[in-house]
């Protein structure tokens, strides 16, 4: 009896779990990631959180390692480097760290990329050896499987696909300083700031999501007004979709998948948001692309991809050989 400690590590929050060989999760736990920038605290904090979990499976010498999947992670160095939505800052050695306070080995990729592996190993993706997930939460990731194998190519960040430029002269990230990414619009982030801008331009309009301060929208508060059939919510969710099947086309053009999953808190609006994705997409795709590519929402629970994936890669799935 074996198991794996998976942790993903989001802009907001960290989740963690103990996993087993048939990817069952038990054990979870969640830690803020948000609150300081001090990421040796971070790490002291995860262990104590850890350690009755640890005592409950049986104890330190029945985990096999430890797996974590981090936004702006390089599988290569176990770094996590320059995170535009974190507050640690610069090139955190992670793997390294984790590895020093647990005495285990440590395994680090993307977030994105260890949900990827998640989705192959236990959900949407399983048999499938071309596929891309796409990760819509703070931030938007991407991870790439081709020919069954996770794709990291020469510097160990390939699948960065949140900050492909889809509108050249559009919305600033502030954390990236670029303009007009799939990120600043598909993320939940993205999504509060379109609801906000229809609003002010629709002025006129009544809205549910009227009630809520500009401050304190979020993707959360225009899925549910748009379940409610406001017509400007659901207009975010008409815009949105848009600008992700646009991406999408270009991402299947680039790379011939199979599926393309969807994964994240935003995929809840279901049709609402994979309808304009999918007419977007095909509209975009040239003949030999189309009504070809599986559009799919993750099957696993939310947060389990990562845990899953990053567990996994403590197991047996390596990424494609250096
Ligand atoms: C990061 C990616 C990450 C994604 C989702 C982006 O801002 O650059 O590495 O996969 O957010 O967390
Ligand atoms: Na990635």
């Amino acid at each position: 009896l074996e198991y794996a400690i998976g942790i993903d590590v989001g802009g907001t929050t960290a989740k963690f779990g103990i996993v087993n060989h048939r990817g069952e999760i038990s054990n979870r736990g969640n830690l803020p990631t948000n609150e300081h920038d001090d990421v040796n605290r971070f790490i002291n904090e995860l262990y104590d959180e850890i350690q009755p979990a640890i005592k409950e499976i049986g104890g330190p010498d029945l985990i096999k390692g430890i797996g974590v999947g981090a936004p702006n992670g390089n599988y290569y160095n176990g770094t996590i480097e320059y995170a535009p939505n974190l507050l640690w800052r610069g090139v955190i050695p992670l793997a390294k760290l984790i590895t020093d306070k647990f005495n285990k080995p440590c395994t680090l990729t993307n977030d994105a990329n260890a949900a990827a592996v998640g989705e192959m190993m236990y959900g949407a993706a399983r048999g499938m050896r071309d596929f891309i997930m796409i990760t819509l939460g703070t931030g938007v990731g991407s991870g790439i499987i081709a020919n069954g194998q996770l794709i990291l190519r020469h510097d160990g960040f390939a699948g960065e696909l949140g900050h492909t430029v889809i509108r050249p002269k559009g919305r600033l990230h502030s954390g990236t300083g670029m303009r007009g990414t799939l990120e600043t619009y598909a993320s939940a982030t993205g999504i509060a700031i379109t609801a906000n801008e229809l609003l002010d331009q629709r002025s006129k309009e009544k809205s549910l999501l009227r009630k809520t301060p500009h401050k304190k929208m979020d993707s959360k508060v225009v899925y549910e007004a748009a379940m409610k059939g406001d017509k400007i919510a659901k207009d975010v969710f008409k815009f949105t979709g848009q600008i992700l099947g646009e991406a999408l086309a270009n991402f299947v053009m680039f790379s011939s998948p199979e599926a393309i999953i969807l994964f994240g808190g935003v995929c809840k609006a279901g049709k609402l948001l994979m309808d304009p994705v999918k007419k977007h997409m095909e509209k975009n795709l040239l003949p030999i692309f189309q009504n070809k590519v599986k559009l799919l929402f993750s099957e696993l629970k939310e947060s389990d991809a990562a845990i899953l994936g990053a567990s996994a890669l403590v197991w047996e799935i390596k990424p494609e050989p250096k």
